[in-house]
């Protein structure tokens, strides 16, 4: 590893490695939790993490695989650190999180001056891969496994913004979804005792923080069962509410096959639980549904934000949309706008469907809808979301919202930036509020993504 030298008691010449770990993180929250776990493990082994790539002595690059210009963002992004390799061939360079699990030695052979490869459970091993790098060992551990959540472990905040952070509930995916790498990348699904989440929860409020988001690829599916002890998703959920009315709790992702009507009274009758569930539907057709085996019907979705709307009426929903999923007709694209229509989502995430190597849709489906086909139609769908998010942040003006500060507006240090319980940016003049602090916002204007307004003195 790279590092000065100094004399050592027998006058001989002794490397100075240089500890800095320098982490940059690609994909979903799941992976910036995940780098959090990672900084904690190689902090405990003595690295101290960095701001500044150019410092670091071990450069991690946390990356996905979900689609594929994740990963040739990834590539590029390799490409161009390579320099600093070539200027000191003593730097480690790992890449670890999905793409390192998906393509395994791969990696190496593709000549990107990487050094290290670990998946996502086999962080624990990363103290012993660096160690084999410096001594000129290239290094590979993809091993998945079916117990692994790091549960003991208290990750090191890596945002700095001290005031909303992720926690994550469990690891990997039972669901089978045609298009999905998840599974394949991170294994089976399993929960993370319970225990240990609430004291990792309690300790972030001790320490300032005022929102926390439970994260797991289906949270509905949370499950904790040992020693007699039993507890589901809803419990779990409540648990943490009752840490601190103080603190906000948010959690993602729903899967519309598991989310119960008795999660939804939960969330209803806990004012810190946020009213915001992200519930994917990928597509409103049913042919298009089953193909991508996502176990529920448009009906069955439609069901679950009748539900919604009952028993949490102020709730927002997101969703995730996928365009020109494989054999997908002009019809059950409508029937895709048509649901999206119907349900009046407030946000969307939107993607073309991209086929990853070996998932059930590469080895049964072929990939027959053409790339401008995919473009037109996702292009439909974003057009159509913008039009929705507009209408859902009109008919939020005139309200008054409780906001937690984040911070400064992106913009000026005249505004203040936060989110409102259905997680709305709201934006307003900062007075001396700072962040942290809840305020009621009255909401006077819009655009498409944000709310502005000024704060009610209460
Ligand atoms: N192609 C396009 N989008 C995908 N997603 C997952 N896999 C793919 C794929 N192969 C989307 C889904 C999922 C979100 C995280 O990413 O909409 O909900
Ligand atoms: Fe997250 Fe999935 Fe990307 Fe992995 S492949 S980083 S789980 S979105």
């Amino acid at each position: 590893m790279s590092g000065e030298w100094l004399l050592n008691c027998n006058g001989d010449r002794e490397v100075i490695m240089n500890r800095n770990v320098y982490i940059e993180t690609y994909g979903c929250q799941m992976n910036v939790a995940d780098s959090e776990v990672v900084a904690s493990i190689l902090t405990g082994a003595g690295f101290r993490p960095v701001d500044n790539i150019n410092n670091a002595g071990l450069i991690l690059i946390n990356t996905c695989s979900i689609r594929e210009n994740a990963e040739q963002r990834i590539w590029r992004r390799l490409k161009a650190i390579s320099h600093l390799k070539k200027k000191n061939s003593g730097i480690v360079i790992g890449l670890i999180g999905c793409m390192a699990e998906r393509l395994k030695e791969k990696v190496l052979e593709e000549d990107h001056f990487v050094d290290i490869v670990a998946g996502p459970d086999s962080y624990r091993e990363l103290p012993l891969l660096v160690a084999g790098a410096e001594s000129g060992h290239k290094a590979v551990n993809v091993l998945l496994s079916r117990e692994e959540t790091y549960a003991d472990i208290s990750p090191i905040r890596l945002d700095k913004n001290g005031v909303t952070s992720f926690v994550s509930i469990m690891r990997g995916c039972n669901n089978m979804c045609a298009y999905c790498v998840v599974p394949y990348v991170r294994g089976r699904e399993r929960s993370r005792d319970p225990v240990t989440i609430l004291k990792e929860v309690e300790e972030l409020f001790n320490s300032g923080y005022r929102e926390v988001t439970l994260l797991g690829q289906n949270v509905d599916s949370y499950r904790w069962n040992k020693n007699g002890y039993g507890i589901t998703f809803a419990g779990l959920l409540e648990k943490v509410a009752g840490i601190n009315p103080q603190l906000r709790v948010r959690f993602s992702t729903s899967h519309p096959k598991d989310i119960s009507d008795d999660l939804l009274k939960t969330i209803a009758v806990h004012e810190n639980i946020c009213k915001h569930i992200h519930l994917p539907a990928q597509s409103g057709s049913n042919r298009i549904l089953t193909l991508m085996n996502r176990e529920y019907t448009r009906e069955c979705y439609m069901d679950r934000i009748t539900a919604i709307r009952k028993i949490i009426p102020e709730c927002s929903v997101s969703t995730d949309m996928i365009a020109g999923f494989c054999t997908e007709t002009e019809e059950d694209h409508k029937s895709s706008l048509e649901l999206m229509e119907w349900a009046g989502f407030d946000f969307a995430y939107m993607f073309k469907y991209s086929e990853r190597p070996g998932t059930r849709a590469a080895r049964k489906n072929s990939d027959d809808v053409p790339e401008e086909i995919k473009t037109k139609r996702l292009n439909e769908i974003i057009a159509l979301q913008n039009k929705l998010s507009a209408v859902s942040k009109k008919n939020d003006l005139g309200k008054v919202f409780k906001v937690l500060i984040e911070g400064y507006s992106k913009r000026s240090m005249e505004y203040l930036s936060g989110r409102n319980s259905q997680n709305k940016v709201v934006i307003f003049p900062a007075e001396s509020y700072k962040k942290g602090e809840y305020v009621s916002v009255y909401a006077e204007r819009c655009t498409s993504a944000t709310l502005f307004g000024k704060i009610i003195k209460q």
